[in-house]
């Protein structure tokens, strides 16, 4: 059993990602190999919008948060699955403007947006865009004017929800850089002021709490407070707020000891809380959006290597070295994540050493996983991490000037490239 249904094996006793061999795709596109199943990727999707169909009547906007993985592959597959997506910055922005995907449906996130970025937003038409503070709120608004157009703007919200997660991936809490706070009154005065800006139109709030989240409870907490403050906003404005950003943060199984997913019951619940807490509030059920990044792309992608030194230390550790590491999954390295790894070529041995895979850069800490079990492996051997897909080739460095990998997308067993392997020359083009 592994942790994900996307792999499997075959006769040959060798590893399968979407149906493909991986050791043959290790041959046709070397390794390191970013690989993805392209119908996960698409079942993923369809989960989140068939959840949000089912308990809210298709109210509301699956939105695809695209840090988690972003490359055009990506902005075209969400784009065909009819869905909205989340960009950080204008990089991402440009690259889903770039396969042609409908700016209204993108929403644009970010605590420290550059005047540039801003006018890209306001000149393509992006439909929401994610205010974080006052000093943004007054320069869009300038921008918006100076473009004659009215910015569609949401604003950030901290609910105070102390999610139970990664310190470094909490985000609702009131220290945190990202957006305003309710409880000092911050955010009210943002709204007032938001409301009174010529050139934006606040289509609602947006709130999210963390990331890797298993438990409901805070979701539904969230959605709780932010619904009292819609309550308080009527209440001192006179205006009712169409819609309702809920973020992304939905844990996945990246160990087969780890919690099930259950986004459908995330959706069946928040749904239940917004339906029956805007009915008791008085105010109107909002439009909703979900940003889930991890949930759609994690388990979806995998990582081959090829092994290279095996290093006993008696009495201390194995080390089994790969030709990638912290440069394409710094993840380890950042937040001691858990990953399982299986010989891809061997996948159907035992799994009997315990071992640590170190990567290739000049760093102690470069370790993808320490004190894993897998299968007796040799030099030559492919390794396979498992459940990769989100924040790794997003994450990725050229650190020891280390190329980034190439990433293959497989559908129904067949392979084709959607980003190329990089080059030396491409990571040194720039150098003068
Ligand atoms: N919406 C907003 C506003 C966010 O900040 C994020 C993630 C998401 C949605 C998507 O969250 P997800 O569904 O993917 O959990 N680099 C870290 C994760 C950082 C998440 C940042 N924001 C990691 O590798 O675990």
């Amino acid at each position: 059993m592994l942790v994900t249904k996307c792999v499997s094996t075959n006769l040959k006793g060798h590893l399968t990602i979407g149906g493909a061999d991986a050791i043959e795709l290790a041959e046709e596109f070397g390794t390191p190999l970013y690989v993805y199943s392209e119908n996960k990727i698409r079942q993923k999707i369809r989960e989140f919008v068939l959840s949000m169909n089912k308990y809210y009547n298709g109210n509301g906007l699956v939105c695809y948060a695209s840090k988690a993985f972003s490359c055009k592959e990506m902005y075209r597959i969400c784009m065909q699955e009819n869905i909205g997506v989340d960009v950080v910055s204008g990089g991402e922005l440009y690259t889903a403007l770039s396969v042609g995907f409908p700016a209204e449906k993108i929403v644009f996130h970010g605590n420290n947006k550059t005047p540039e970025e801003l006018s890209a937003a306001v000149e393509s038409g992006v439909g929401r865009i994610v205010v974080d503070n006052i000093t943004e709120l007054k320069m869009l608004d300038e921008i918006a004017a100076s473009e004659g157009k009215t910015a569609g703007i949401m604003l950030r919200i901290k609910p105070g929800i102390d999610a139970h997660t990664h310190d470094f991936i909490k985000t609702g809490q009131i220290d945190s850089k990202f957006g305003f706070a309710l409880e000092t009154g911050e955010a009210m005065e943002a709204v007032k002021a938001a409301l009174g800006m010529k050139n934006l139109k606040l289509r609602g709030l947006h709130s999210h709490i963390g990331s890797q989240i298993f438990d409901v409870d805070p979701f539904c907490l969230a959605a709780k407070v932010m619904l009292e403050f819609y309550r308080d906003i009527k209440a001192e404005t006179g205006v009712e707020l169409e819609e309702l950003n809920l973020g992304g943060g939905f844990g996945i199984k990246y160990l087969r000891s780890d919690a099930h997913e259950a986004y459908g019951e995330y959706m069946k619940q928040v749904s239940a809380v917004v339906h029956s807490f805007s009915h008791e509030l008085g105010i109107k059920t909002p439009f909703i959006l979900i940003e889930p990044g991890r949930s759609i792309v994690g388990v979806a992608g995998a990582t081959l290597y090829t092994v290279g030194s095996v290093k006993k230390i008696p009495g201390v550790r194995t080390y089994v070295s790969v030709d990638g590491g912290m440069t394409d999954n710094p993840r380890y390295a950042l937040y001691k994540s858990d990953y399982e790894v299986v010989c891809a070529n061997r996948a159907e041995e035992d799994r009997t050493e315990i071992v640590t895979v170190a990567g290739k850069c000049c760093e102690s800490g470069d370790l993808i996983q320490e004190n894993t079990k897998i299968q007796p492996v040799k030099p030559g051997d492919i390794l396979t991490v498992l459940s990769t897909g989100a924040y790794n080739y997003s994450m990725a460095s050229n650190y020891n000037r280390i190329p980034r990998p190439a990433v293959v997308m497989v559908k129904d067993g067949e392979a084709r490239v959607a980003v190329k392997r990089e080059t030396y020359d491409q990571i040194s083009q720039n150098d003068i």
